[in-house]
C-alpha cells in the first residue's frame, strides 16, 4: 500500500498533473472535438528539469484528463516550449494515406556532449492518432541560427493579402526580439522580420503568440494581437505577459501601442499592457483552432521566482483557468478584455449558492454565514462612499484571508496574500499586488474565481486581471466583506460554489 498525502492545495477546477513537475502550457490546440494540452513536464520529478511535453485533455475546460508523456526528451535534448498545428493539406509531407498529421513545433535545447551542444532549434514531430503519440522528424533541427537563447515557436496559418503559409513567432529571448519566419511546408523557413525592444525588457522576451481579433466584434476590423511574456520584469515582479496590438501584413508586426522602444527604466511599467498584473500568470499562449474563432489562452499558474518552492505535493504548479480574449475600444485605445472560458455554472452545485441583498458596509468587517468555501466564483459590484478601501477577505477566518480589494482614491485593484496563509517557504512570496483600475458608471465589478491554491480576479468585466497563488490551510474558508475609514456599498453579491 502507499501512503496518502493530504494534498490539500489539488486544485478542482484547473489543471495539475497527477505527480510531477509542469511549467509552460504547449501546443494548445482543438482537434476532432478535445482540446489538447500539451505542456513543459519533468516526468520524474517536481522540480524543473528533463524537459517533456505532458499532455492532458478536456471537453469542458475545467475537468482535464492525463495522458502518457507526449514528446520525451533523450540524451541529445531536453523538449522546450513549442506549439502544434493541424496541417489538413499535409503541406509537411507526415500524413500517410487520408490521414492528415498534427505537427508539433518545439525548440530543441541541445544538451552537453550533442552534437548542437548549447544551442536552442526549432524541431518537429507528428502524430497520426490525434495528438496521443508522436514521432521526431528524423532531419531535426529545422532551423537553427546557431542561438543559444533562440526558442518557443508558436506557428500559426497566415491567410490574407500576402498569400497563405505558415508564420511562426520565436524569441531571441536574451534580445528581447520575436523574430518573424515563414514557411510552406513547416520544414523550411525563411526569415520575415522580427520585432522588439519594446516596451517592457526588464527580463527575457519568452512564449511569443501573434492572432488577428475583430474590434469590438466587428469581423470586418481585424487588428493583431503580439503577446509576449518576459522574465523577471513585470509589473509586480518576476514573471509576467504583455501583450502589443497593431497590424501584421504576412511579413512585418507593426505595433500601435509601443510606448517605449529599446531598452528602458523600469518606472514606466504600468504605461504598458499586461494580460494579467498578478505574479502568477506566465507563459500565456492561445489554442489553435478553437472553435467559433474564439481565441482561447492558458498560462502557467506560478512565477520563476518562487515556482520551484511552492508547498504542493506531490505535483507542483497548476496551469491558469482557460480564458476568452476580445478586443475594444476603450477611450481610443485597443484593449485585451478577457472572461473565464469554461461553462462553470455546469460544474457548480446550485444547493449551496449564496447571495447578499444590498448592504452598505461602514468601518468593519462582515462576516458572511453561508458564503464560506474552498472552491468559488465570486460576482460582486460595490459602489464606493466614504471608503478609503472595500472588498472581501477569502479563504481565512473572517478577518485574515487573501484580501481582494479596491482603492478608489488611488485607482487601484489590490491583491494582499500576506495573511493568505503559507507564505514563508520563500522570501518574495508574502506580497500586496496591485493593478490599475477605474470606476465604470461610478461602481466596480469583479468576478473571482477562488480554488484550493489560487484566486483569479476579472475587474471591470475583464479590463484587468490579476491571478495569484495562495496557500491556505484547509479549515480556512470564511468569507467577509469590509470596508475601512468610511462606507461602501455592496451592490450586488452571488457565490457559486464548487465540489
Ligand atoms: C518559459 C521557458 C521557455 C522554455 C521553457 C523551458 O517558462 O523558460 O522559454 O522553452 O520555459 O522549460
Amino acid at each position: 500500500a502507499t501512503a496518502t498525502t493530504a494534498d490539500t492545495f489539488r486544485p478542482a477546477l484547473h489543471y495539475s498533473a497527477r505527480n510531477t513537475w509542469l511549467n509552460d502550457p504547449n501546443g494548445l490546440i482543438h482537434h476532432e472535438g478535445v482540446y489538447h494540452l500539451f505542456y513543459q513536464s519533468n516526468p520524474l520529478g517536481n522540480v524543473w528539469g528533463n524537459m517533456s511535453w505532458g499532455h492532458a485533455t478536456s471537453t469542458d475546460l475545467l475537468t482535464w484528463i492525463e495522458h502518457p508523456v507526449a514528446i520525451a526528451c533523450d540524451d541529445n535534448e531536453d523538449i522546450f516550449s513549442g506549439s502544434i498545428v493541424f496541417d489538413r493539406h499535409n503541406t509537411s509531407g507526415f500524413g500517410a494515406g487520408s490521414v492528415a498529421p498534427l505537427v508539433a513545433i518545439y525548440t530543441s535545447a541541445f544538451k552537453p556532449g550533442s552534437a548542437h551542444e548549447g544551442i536552442q532549434a526549432q524541431s518537429l514531430a507528428y502524430s497520426l492518432d490525434g495528438g496521443y503519440t508522436w514521432t521526431k522528424h528524423a532531419a531535426n533541427p529545422v532551423l537553427n541560427r546557431g542561438s543559444a537563447e533562440f526558442r518557443d515557436p508558436k506557428v500559426i496559418r497566415y491567410d490574407g493579402d500576402a498569400g497563405s503559409y505558415w508564420v511562426m513567432v520565436a524569441v531571441e529571448a536574451a534580445d528581447f526580439q520575436v523574430v518573424l519566419y515563414k514557411s510552406e511546408d513547416l520544414k523550411n523557413w525563411d526569415l520575415l522580420s522580427s520585432f522588439g525592444p519594446a516596451n517592457a525588457t526588464g527580463g527575457v522576451w519568452e512564449c511569443p503568440d501573434l492572432f488577428p481579433l475583430p474590434v469590438d466584434g466587428d469581423p470586418d476590423n481585424l487588428k493583431w494581437v503580439l503577446t509576449v511574456n518576459l522574465n523577471p520584469g513585470g509589473p509586480n515582479n518576476g514573471s509576467a505577459g504583455q501583450y502589443f496590438v497593431g497590424d501584421f501584413d504576412g511579413k512585418t508586426f507593426t505595433s500601435a501601442t509601443t510606448v517605449t522602444q529599446g531598452l528602458q527604466d523600469p518606472a514606466r511599467l504600468a504605461e504598458y499592457q499586461w494580460l494579467d498584473w498578478g505574479r502568477d500568470y506566465y507563459a500565456a499562449v492561445s489554442f489553435s483552432d478553437a472553435p467559433d474563432n474564439r481565441r482561447l489562452m492558458i498560462a502557467w499558474m506560478n512565477n520563476w521566482e518562487y515556482a520551484n518552492q511552492i508547498p504542493t505535493s506531490p505535483w507542483r504548479s497548476p496551469m491558469s483557468l482557460a480564458r476568452e480574449i476580445s478586443l475594444h475600444t476603450s477611450d481610443g485605445n485597443l484593449r485585451l478584455m478577457q472572461q473565464p472560458a469554461g461553462d462553470w455554472a455546469a460544474q457548480a452545485d446550485p444547493a449551496k449558492s449564496f447571495s447578499l441583498p444590498e448592504t452598505t458596509i461602514s468601518s468593519a468587517t462582515q462576516l458572511l454565514d453561508g458564503a464560506a468555501g474552498t472552491v468559488q466564483r465570486i460576482d460582486v459590484t460595490f459602489t464606493p462612499g466614504s471608503a478609503e478601501e472595500f472588498g472581501l477577505i477569502l479563504r481565512g477566518d473572517g478577518l485574515h484571508g487573501t484580501r481582494v480589494s479596491i482603492r478608489p482614491a488611488e485607482g487601484s485593484l489590490i491583491v494582499d496574500r500576506r495573511e493568505s496563509g503559507q507564505t514563508d517557504f520563500h522570501e518574495s512570496f508574502s506580497s500586496i499586488d496591485t493593478a490599475p483600475i477605474q470606476a465604470m458608471e461610478g461602481s466596480y465589478q469583479l468576478t473571482v474565481y477562488v480554488d484550493s491554491c489560487s484566486v483569479e480576479v476579472f475587474a471591470q468585466g475583464g479590463q484587468a486581471t490579476m491571478t495569484q497563488l495562495i496557500f491556505p490551510a484547509d479549515t480556512s474558508t470564511n468569507f467577509a466583506v469590509y470596508a475601512t475609514g468610511g462606507t461602501a456599498t455592496v451592490n450586488h453579491l452571488h457565490i457559486a460554489q464548487f465540489a
